[in-house]
C-alpha cells in the first residue's frame, strides 16, 4: 500500500505546476502590454516563464493549460486555486477570455525566441475574434515554431457573455440597481404584509453572482460610490457585493453565493422595524435608544422567520440577520446564553457590513474614513470582532486604494483610481483615470497605470501620494468610473 503522503504528494502536484505556470505566463502577457521586444525586462519574465515550462515537459510529456467556465486544468485535471492566487487566475482568465483562447498546449521543450513571438502574438489578438487560434496556429507555423498549440475558448449556454465590456459595464449596473428596487419591494412587503415574489428575487441574485463573477470591478465599484440619499437600501445591496466576492475568493460554489448575496442583502432588515426618529438621529443616541438599534438582529431574525416564501434559503439569511453585530469572539450583541460558533456566511456579512458601514458618510458622520484606516483597524480587530482568514483575503480584495478613490499622485495630477493590480504586491500601483479641470469643470483625462516606469530616470513615472475626499473638490466619482 502506498504511504499517505506521496498519495497527497501526488494530487497537489498538477495544483502547484499549473499554478506556477500560470502565474508565470500572466506575468509575461502582462509585460508585453509594458514593455517592448527588447526590454530587458521581458528577457527576465521569458527566463521565469522557461523553469515553468520545460522541467514539465520533460518529465510529463507535455503541458496542457485548458479552461472550463472559470476553472482551469492541467494536463487535465483541476488547478484548486488558493485564495491568495485567485487575482491572478481570475486576470489570467479574463485575458483569455477576450482573446477567445480556451486552451494552451506545449509538446516540445521550446527555447526563449519562439517563446517570446508566441506571447507577442497572443498579446497582440484582436478582442471578441471567434477566429483568433485559427489565426495563432498559422502565424506560428509560418514562423516555423513547433510544439505549441492553442485551441478556442468553448461557451457553455448559461454563462451570459459579454462582447464587449461596456455592454457587461452596462448590465453590471442595471443588476446593481434592480438589486436597489428589490430591496425596497421587500421592505415595502413587509410594511404593508405582501407576499414577496422569491423565484424573482433568487434570479436577481444569481445574476449579480454572474456579473461579480465576470465584472467584479464595476460592481465593487459601484459599491464603494458615496451616495448620502439612499444609504439604507444602498448598503444593503454593497453587503451583498462584498460578500459574494469575497466569498468568490474563498471558493464557496456559485449556487451557495448567491444565498450568501441574499442573506447579505437582508441581513439589516430588522431596521424596518425602528422608528426613523431614532436610525437617523443626528445627536448622541441616549442608552435607550440605542437598546432600539441593537434590537434589530433579533427583530431581523424572527421578520425572516415570518416569511415562509423562503424555504430552505431562510436559515442562511437568519444567520446573516442575528450574527452580524455578534463579533468572532462573540463580545458583540445580541447578548447569547450559550456560547455558539459563528457560521462561515455570519462572520463573512459581519466584515462586508462592518466596512460598508465605515466607508459611507451617514448622517450622523458625514465624512468618509479613508478605506486605507479602515482596512487597518479591521486588521488590528483580526481575531476579536473579525474571523482573521477571512479579514485577511477582504484586505487584499479591497486594496489600499479601492476603486473610485479620488488620489493625488506625486505629478500633482488628480486621478480616480480604475483597476486594481491583481498582485497583490503592486496594490498601491493600480490604473488611474486622470482628470483635470478645465472651464469650470473636472474632466476625464487617459487613463495611466501606475506600474509605468519612466525609461530614463528609471522609477516610475507616477506615484500616489495620498486620498482626497472627492467631496471638498465636488467630484462625482460615479460619473468617471462607470
Ligand atoms: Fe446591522
Ligand atoms: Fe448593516
Amino acid at each position: 500500500m502506498p504511504d499517505k503522503t506521496t498519495i497527497q504528494d501526488h494530487e497537489h502536484l498538477p495544483t502547484k505546476l499549473g499554478t506556477e505556470f500560470v502565474i508565470k505566463f500572466s506575468r509575461l502577457l502582462k509585460g508585453t502590454t509594458l514593455y517592448d521586444r527588447k526590454n530587458v525586462n521581458i528577457d527576465r519574465l521569458i527566463k521565469d516563464c522557461l523553469q515553468a515550462i520545460n522541467p514539465v515537459i520533460k518529465s510529463e510529456g507535455h503541458l496542457f493549460i485548458k479552461i472550463v467556465r472559470d476553472n482551469f486544468f492541467f494536463n487535465n485535471i483541476k488547478i484548486n486555486v488558493g485564495a491568495d492566487k485567485y487575482p491572478i487566475f481570475k486576470a489570467f482568465l479574463q485575458e483569455m477570455r477576450k482573446r477567445r483562447i480556451g486552451e494552451i498546449e506545449f509538446s516540445k521543450v521550446i527555447e526563449g525566441e519562439p517563446l517570446k513571438d508566441f506571447v507577442y502574438l497572443l498579446s497582440g489578438l484582436e478582442e471578441n475574434n471567434e477566429s483568433n487560434y485559427l489565426y495563432v496556429e498559422k502565424q506560428l507555423e509560418y514562423r516555423d515554431i513547433e510544439g505549441v498549440e492553442v485551441g478556442k475558448l468553448e461557451y457553455f449556454r448559461d454563462e451570459e457573455i459579454f462582447v464587449d465590456s461596456e455592454d457587461l459595464k452596462r448590465y453590471s449596473k442595471e443588476i446593481y440597481f434592480k438589486t436597489i428596487g428589490l430591496v425596497k419591494e421587500v421592505v415595502d412587503n413587509i410594511n404593508n404584509q405582501k407576499v414577496l415574489n422569491v423565484r424573482k428575487a433568487k434570479r436577481l441574485m444569481q445574476n449579480a453572482v454572474n456579473a461579480i463573477m465576470q465584472d467584479e470591478a464595476t460592481l465593487l465599484g459601484l459599491a464603494n460610490i458615496k451616495n448620502y440619499d439612499e444609504y439604507t437600501f444602498n448598503h444593503s445591496v454593497n453587503v451583498a457585493i462584498y460578500s459574494i466576492a469575497l466569498g468568490q475568493r474563498i471558493g464557496i460554489p456559485k449556487k451557495h453565493l448567491s444565498h450568501l448575496g441574499m442573506a447579505g442583502l437582508f441581513h439589516d432588515i430588522g431596521k424596518t422595524k425602528i422608528p426613523k426618529e431614532i436610525l437617523n438621529k443626528t445627536e448622541k443616541l441616549d442608552p435607550e435608544e440605542w437598546e432600539v438599534i441593537r434590537a434589530h438582529p433579533v427583530i431581523g431574525a424572527e421578520t425572516i422567520m415570518r416569511m415562509k416564501e423562503w424555504g430552505e434559503l431562510s436559515t442562511r439569511m437568519i444567520d446573516g440577520a442575528f450574527e452580524h453585530h455578534l463579533r468572532y469572539d462573540l463580545k458583540g450583541y445580541p447578548k447569547l446564553s450559550r456560547k455558539r460558533k459563528l457560521s462561515l456566511f455570519g462572520r463573512i456579512i459581519t466584515i462586508a457590513d462592518f466596512y460598508d458601514a465605515l466607508v459611507r458618510p451617514r448622517v450622523y458622520n458625514r465624512f468618509p474614513y479613508v478605506s486605507e484606516k479602515i482596512l487597518g483597524f479591521m486588521l488590528e480587530r483580526s481575531g476579536k470582532d473579525f474571523d482573521p482568514a477571512l479579514v485577511k483575503v477582504f484586505v487584499n480584495m479591497i486594496g489600499i486604494f479601492p476603486l473610485g478613490t479620488l488620489v493625488l499622485l506625486n505629478t500633482n495630477e488628480m486621478g480616480i483610481v480604475t483597476q486594481i493590480q491583481e498582485d497583490s504586491e503592486q496594490i498601491d500601483r493600480p490604473k488611474v483615470c486622470l482628470i483635470y479641470y478645465s472651464d469650470g469643470e473636472y474632466r476625464k483625462g487617459k487613463i495611466v497605470d501606475l506600474r509605468e516606469i519612466d525609461e530614463t530616470t528609471k522609477d516610475y513615472k507616477r506615484t500616489i501620494v495620498k486620498a482626497l475626499d472627492p467631496n471638498e473638490y465636488n467630484i462625482n466619482v460615479a460619473e468617471f468610473l462607470i
